[in-house]
């Protein structure tokens, strides 16, 4: 799921189904989303993950995410709530 407004766009949520991980979905799905931002004029892309979701954090930064802060407590989590990593990638013309 992907939002725009303006020149800003925002994932919402990337998801493989469970027993499909690790094939190159994930991947080609946020290229998909990538494509799709750019061709509606966005110039960077927003992005909130959990810190201990190391599988989407390395899928993020190996396709050109950085971190650019952190909202704490912004998500819930076993006994309490978990901070999200905000990420952002400058989206060049193809
Ligand atoms: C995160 C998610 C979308 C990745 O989807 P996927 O189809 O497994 O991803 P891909 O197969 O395209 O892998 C892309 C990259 O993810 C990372 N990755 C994949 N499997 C991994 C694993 N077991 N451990 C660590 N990193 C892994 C690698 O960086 C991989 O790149 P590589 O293929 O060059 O090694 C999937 O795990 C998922 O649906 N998770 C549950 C929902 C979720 O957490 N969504 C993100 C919310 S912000």
């Amino acid at each position: 799921m992907l939002s725009i407004a303006a020149d800003e766009a925002h994932v919402l949520n990337l998801c493989t189904a469970p027993g499909h991980e690790g094939r190159g979905l994930g991947r080609r799905m946020l290229q998909a989303l990538l494509k799709i931002a750019r061709g509606h004029g966005a110039q960077r892309v927003f992005l909130e993950v959990r810190p201990s979701n190391r599988r989407a954090i390395e899928l993020y930064q190996r396709s050109g995410f950085n971190e650019i802060g952190r909202r704490p407590r912004y998500y819930p989590a076993v006994g309490g709530r978990e901070d999200a990593i905000v990420m952002a990638m400058e989206l060049l013309p193809d």
